[in-house]
């Protein structure tokens, strides 16, 4: 139970949204002017605050600020009959959480009132990791606090001090190219380029002249001559990344390349010059590669010379909320999205085969379905992530009409056997489908592509599961007949 205070001057607003806020379960506070808000903010501090525009003296928007000073952690929603762009830009402007067009549907005001209480309950989640992430400038790519990390930032400051190759080995997505960077922006020559290469993907022909370069006319095509990498690397640093997959062909150049930091363009036969401290990286196992006559011996020795493991993800878990409220504070500084304590919580027991790439993007994904400046709770996760026990990773009310559904067929004996009654579990899932799609359509104004775009359905597919379900606009919207 929250405590909300709703202000209006329309009496007939306000009674509504107090008698819909209380059988919600909440205690209802009502205002009819900002002033009268302001006073009983102050003494009753509200989780959430709903706040009319235009209202009679201090307008809504105004308020605003004030409401934000006396009320940091409470979100408050505005609303408005009236609304132009510049009021929306403006209250967004001066904090507002949300900002909803009047008249308000129950859908939307369950929805926004949801979200608001769900943003408010998970900001002291991520409260330590926020404070932890404070110590780690806007300019520092690597985060992390575990002894794993404070190794790697060692070995990067060494490697930094040093003029010689480097090779970063680690598995996917644990940041090898990051700290390729860091490598070049503490070395010497941090006022050179860095010029990042993969090895992988290209045709070796391709690669040759992404590499050194051509000359005009050199091949079909070749009209102007071109600057390959390692020449526009001079005097800063080379990332060769993907090391592992170069064909023996290139391998040769590049030994020759790292020997004498000679090449050619293709095309010419004048060797040039140029000076750059060589990084590569590979997720293969380089040693195996040469043992397999894969990789030549001699490369390998001269790449391998300062080697820096990467660590993985499940080995350094106690970083997750660090990056996580690293990552979703990325989106707006000014109003990041929260997380609930069971969805990190969820996050922590994950393996993360993919590193911290897999966490960014599920983070990414997680944000854009909780909606800007929301809350990520289990629902917002892949399955695989929040489903582990059962019914754990199931919002309150889905979980509680699955248990229900089950324990019903069970109690009038029908497990093991499909009675009559039909299949329950699609039942099930026709039932959150539509919920799904009637909330989505909601909350988008009825707007289809956008609805769409929100499920992850292809518009058509959305249009026939609007049809199949009832749910044209003004159309039934009683429960869908079995
Ligand atoms: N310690 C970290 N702090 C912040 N962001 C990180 C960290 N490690 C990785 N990332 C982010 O994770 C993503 C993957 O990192 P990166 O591209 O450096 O991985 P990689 O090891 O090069 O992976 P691959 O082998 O697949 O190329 C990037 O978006 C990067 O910014
Ligand atoms: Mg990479």
């Amino acid at each position: 139970m929250a405590t909300v205070l709703v202000v209006d001057d329309d009496s007939g607003v306000s009674r509504a949204f107090g008698l819909f806020l209380e059988k919600e379960g909440h205690r209802a506070l009502v205002a009819s002017s900002a002033e009268e808000g302001l006073e009983l903010a102050e003494r009753e501090r509200p989780e959430a605050v709903f706040m009319d525009v235009r209202l009679p003296g201090m307008s809504g928007l105004e308020a605003l600020s004030r409401m934000r000073e006396l009320l940091p952690d409470s979100p408050v929603v505005v609303m408005t009959g009236h609304g132009t762009l510049s009021t929306a830009v403006e209250a967004v402007r001066k904090g507002a959480f949300d900002y909803l067009p009047k008249p308000l549907s129950l859908e939307v005001a369950r929805t926004a009132l949801g979200r608001a209480l769900s943003r408010g309950a998970s900001r002291a989640a991520l409260e330590g990791a926020r404070r932890e992430l404070a110590d780690f400038p806007p300019e520092a790519l690597l985060v992390g606090r575990s002894a794993a990390m404070q190794e790697l930032y060692r070995q990067i400051a060494a490697a930094a001090a040093a003029d010689a190759t480097v090779i970063l080995v680690g598995e996917s997505g644990t940041g090898k190219e990051l700290a390729a960077r860091a490598v070049h922006l503490h070395s010497a020559r941090s006022s050179g380029p860095f010029v990042a290469v993969s090895c992988a993907g290209l045709p070796e022909a391709l690669l040759e002249t992404e590499l050194f370069g051509h000359a005009r006319g050199a091949f079909t095509g070749a009209v102007t001559s071109r600057v390959g990498r390692a020449e526009a690397a001079d005097g800063g640093t080379l990332f060769l990344d993907e090391i592992g997959e170069m064909s023996p062909a290139m391998q040769a150049k590049l030994l020759r390349f790292l020997e004498a930091h000679a090449f050619e363009r293709v095309g010419e036969s004048q060797p040039r010059l140029s000076d750059v401290r060589v990084v590569s990286a590979t997720h293969r196992d380089l040693a195996a590669l040469v043992a397999a006559g894969r990789f030549r011996e001699d490369l390998f020795y001269r790449l391998d010379v300062l080697r820096i493991g990467l660590p993985p993800l499940r080995e350094r878990k106690e970083d997750i909320p660090l990056l996580v409220a690293h990552f979703l504070s990325a989106g707006d500084p000014a109003r990041p999205t929260e997380i609930s304590r069971e969805a990190l919580a969820a996050l922590e027991a994950h393996d993360w085969p993919g590193n911290v790439r897999e966490l960014k993007n599920c983070l990414e994904r997680a944000a854009a379905l909780a909606g800007p400046g929301g809350a990520i709770g289990p629902e917002h996760l892949p399955g695989h992530l929040a489903g582990a026990t059962g019914t754990g990773g199931l919002p309150g009310s889905i979980a509680a009409l699955v248990r229900r559904l089950v324990r019903e067929r069970v109690a009038a004996g029908k497990a093991g056997a499909a009675g009559p009654g039909g299949e329950p579990l699609a039942e099930l899932a026709r039932l959150v489908e539509r919920a799904a799609i009637a909330e989505a359509l909601a909350v988008t104004g009825g707007n289809q592509v956008r609805a769409a775009g929100v499920l992850g359905l292809h518009r058509s597919t959305l249009r026939k599961k609007i049809e199949e379900y009832g749910l044209d606009a003004g159309r039934s919207q009683g429960a869908p007949q079995p």
